[in-house]
């Protein structure tokens, strides 16, 4: 039986590989993971929280106001980084504006976090797949002083680690700092993420396609092709491929990791400029993907060459397995 690697264990073993190699992203790496730990427990309790315990409406037993899990999975999140010390200030999708951290400490942070602290949240009602996804740079700003809005609207590729969290059948964080896609499971008996997946590689092609066909009469032409392209006998596999869209996209995006795929989020008439945000998803994601060989892209550009303009911009989202991202491309006029 080959020993048990943890999350921590692996993270020490590699800090020498990471370009500024001073501990401190060692540290973010472990207070995302103990946050994740503390979310895991919330979201496996979720339910009976709602249905046994008796809150009713909004409020639980002792009489409190009960929050929504991604409210709560935001502040779990936002404790965590404002108080490790590493971290100047943080963007999250539940938040309208970026904070700043304010004491000494934070302001000595050399690092911000940009993250969408749930994510699936049409799921967490009816015990389906929920994430987290997180993405660190280095600041712009002078350290010592606040963080700026400067800070959080950096080019993907200037991404220093990015990961998930996936809240799934078993709770798994999956992370890259540039040096290839690392797995670890959540074994709850310990209490400890274990490395479970080495060097994770995306097939180059699959046959599972993942979208919300729902949308398919306002998304444009190319799009309506590409569709047609993998429900066709006349396809690169010969038959048609198989639909999944969980509608969680990390859920989405970790099968697709593992078994090959293509997950596609377009502009649609009624949406211009897509539904996904790019700082919060797709910037961390595409970041995973191109360390595990696949390509996410707009479309048209590379999702991490983008200069967001905005922190809640939005943008089309064409992400997983190489040779399909390609294909779908090509059909795009
Ligand atoms: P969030 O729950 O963080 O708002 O994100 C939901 C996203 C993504 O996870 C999912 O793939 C997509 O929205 C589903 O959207 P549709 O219901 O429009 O398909
Ligand atoms: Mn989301
Ligand atoms: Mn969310």
């Amino acid at each position: 039986m080959s020993k048990v690697v943890t999350l921590n264990e692996f993270i020490m073993d590699r800090q020498a590989d990471f370009p500024f190699a001073t501990g401190e992203l060692s540290r973010i790496l472990n207070d995302i993971a103990v946050a994740s730990k503390i979310v895991s427990r919330d979201v496996r309790q979720a339910g009976l929280v709602d249905h046994i315990l008796g809150a009713q409406g909004n409020t639980n037993i002792q009489g409190e106001e009960q929050q929504k899990l991604d409210v709560v999975a935001d502040e779990q999140f936002i404790k965590a980084f404002e108080y490790g010390g590493e971290i100047c200030g943080i963007a999250s999708e539940e938040n309208d504006d970026f904070v700043a951290f304010t004491s000494e400490s934070a302001k000595n942070g050399k690092y911000v976090v940009l993250f969408d602290p749930l994510d699936g949240s049409s799921n967490i009602d009816v015990n389906v797949s929920i994430g987290t996804i997180f993405s660190i740079y280095r600041r712009i700003s002078t350290v010592g002083t606040e963080a700026t809005l400067e800070d959080m609207l950096q080019s993907g590729s200037e991404q220093v680690a990015a990961g998930y969290v996936l809240y799934g059948s078993s709770t798994m964080l999956v992370y890259t700092t540039g040096r290839g896609v690392n797995g670890f499971t959540l074994d709850p008996s310990i209490g400890e993420f274990c490395l479970s997946h080495r060097d994770m590689r995306m097939p180059e092609t699959g046959r599972l396609y993942a979208m919300n066909e729902g949308n398919i009469n306002i998304c444009e032409e190319g799009l309506r092709e590409y569709v047609a392209y993998c429900q066709s006998f006349e396809n690169d596999k010969g038959a048609p491929y198989s639909g999944r869209y969980i509608g969680s996209l990390v859920a989405d995006f970790h099968r697709n990791m593992i078994k090959g795929g293509i997950y596609i989020y377009p502009d649609t008439t009624t949406s211009p400029e897509g539904k996904l945000r790019l700082l919060y998803e797709c910037n961390p994601l595409a970041f995973i993907a191109e360390q595990a060989g696949g390509i996410a892209s707009t479309g048209r550009k590379r999702v991490m060459d983008l200069k967001p303009t905005r922190l809640h911009e939005r943008v089309p989202f064409y992400i997983g397995s190489k040779q399909m991202v390609e294909k779908a491309m090509s059909l795009l006029k």
